[in-house]
């Protein structure tokens, strides 16, 4: 069996799969590793480092063609997916519950596809969590992102020419990315909050030694799978208010709030942003699900009249290429475990991870999650 690697388009800077985890894949069974010419350059991993590991650097055509398995982060564009065939495998990070254009696609042609960010949030499926992985890339990136663009300092500095206060910082949502943003900042010496409608997300925020903004009331549904759900117009009413206290005595706001397969919650008003302090600083992580910032535009740093800085990156992930490419690498390794048993090429749909995460397979939806978007859009 032949895998491919394909290279990224669209300026992305990560690889789906980096060179050390070539040899794991060798390891595995797979008789073949075909890897698109120069598909790691932006992740500083050149040709020759996949051909020392036993890859074959090749044309975008051999791959797509000669591979049974192929990776890719980001889905591909519909033509290219539209040539696929039934037998051959498509893994990657493909947002399907937000592009269901891509899964129509992939039903027509037959072929098997694995969107990774479908597995489920289990003790078992953490190891291929691609969501986890690029989110603690970002929400790190995001602080020094942050810190960056403030023309302040974060730590708190003693010195002869008088003394310098430590960085406000408020970190929207607290989950992966809002866990390692809190870490990092904190690192940075800066004073840090954080606010979340999950309750478990209390301890965590106060392990971590940041204070946890609450707002009384949040509805959290167990049977979300540890996701957060869409909260009541009452609660929303009393979190604005409580977040716009807290976001005008800050010098940096970091927005990580989502929700699976929705519109993003919209955290930090207009009317919020126009009170906050001259220079401070927003990044909003949650930019390509609309952001929790109303006034953030995706993809671009934009600067308000009030002199905020608000950046609107929701793939800060590529911004740390080599590493995010070395992890996002070692999730697809550990999926790949799963359906290679023994050295032997085996879809297992018993197995909760493998039905989960496929959106696509000779035709049909087998992730019971992917159905019911399908089914209510
Ligand atoms: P996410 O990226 O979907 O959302 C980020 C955060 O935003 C979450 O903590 C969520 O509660 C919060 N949020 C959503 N709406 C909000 C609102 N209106 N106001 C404030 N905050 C809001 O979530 P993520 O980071 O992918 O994971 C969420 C949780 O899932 C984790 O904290 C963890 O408990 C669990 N998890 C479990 C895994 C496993 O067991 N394999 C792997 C990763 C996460």
């Amino acid at each position: 069996m032949t895998l491919g690697i394909l290279k990224e388009t669209d300026g992305e800077n990560r690889v789906s799969i980096t060179p050390d985890a070539v040899a794991a894949l060798l390891k595995l069974g797979i008789e073949k590793i075909l890897v698109e010419r120069d598909a790691g350059a932006y992740a500083f991993f050149d040709n020759a480092s996949y051909e020392s590991q036993g890859a074959h650097v090749a044309d975008r055509e051999t791959v797509l063609q000669q591979s049974q398995i192929i990776t890719s982060i980001h889905p591909l564009d519909a033509q290219t997916a539209g040539k696929l065939s039934t037998g051959q495998v498509i893994i990657g990070q493909m947002n399907p519950m937000a592009q269901q254009s891509i899964v129509e696609v992939l039903l027509k042609t037959g072929a098997t596809a694995f969107s990774l960010d479908m597995a489920p949030r289990t003790t078992r499926a953490q190891a291929l969590d691609v969501l986890s992985s690029m989110a603690t890339v970002g929400g790190y990136k995001a602080v020094l992102t942050a810190a960056n663009h403030l023309p302040t300092f974060f730590p708190m500095f003693m010195t002869a020419a008088g003394t310098i206060k430590p960085a406000k910082v408020l970190i929207l949502g607290a989950g992966v990315a809002g866990l390692q943003a809190i870490a990092t900042a904190k690192r940075l010496g800066a004073v840090v909050e954080a606010f979340d409608v999950r309750a478990a997300a209390k301890e965590e925020v106060l392990s971590l030694g940041a204070k946890f903004v609450e707002v009384a009331g949040a509805t959290d549904d167990k049977a979300a799978g540890g996701y957060a759900v869409e909260q009541s117009d009452e609660f929303k009413q009393r979190q604005a208010q409580l977040i716009h206290d807290h976001a005008i005595a800050s010098d940096v706001v970091i927005c990580t709030a989502q929700i699976p397969g929705r519109k993003a919650p919209l955290l930090l008003r207009t009317a919020t942003v126009n009170a906050m302090k001259n220079g401070a600083v927003v990044v909003d992580m949650a930019a390509s699900s609309g952001g929790n910032c109303e006034p953030t535009e995706n993809g671009k740093t934009i600067r308000t009249a009030n002199g905020v800085c608000i950046i609107g990156d929701s793939n800060l992930a590529g911004t740390a290429p080599k590493d995010a490419s070395v992890m996002f690498g070692k999730n697809i390794v550990n999926f790949l475990k799963l359906i290679f048993i023994k050295g032997v090429f085996t879809l297992n749909f018993e197995d909760d991870i493998v039905a989960g995460t496929c959106i696509a397979h000779e035709g049909q939806v087998v992730s019971e999650r992917m159905k019911s978007v399908m089914a209510t859009s």
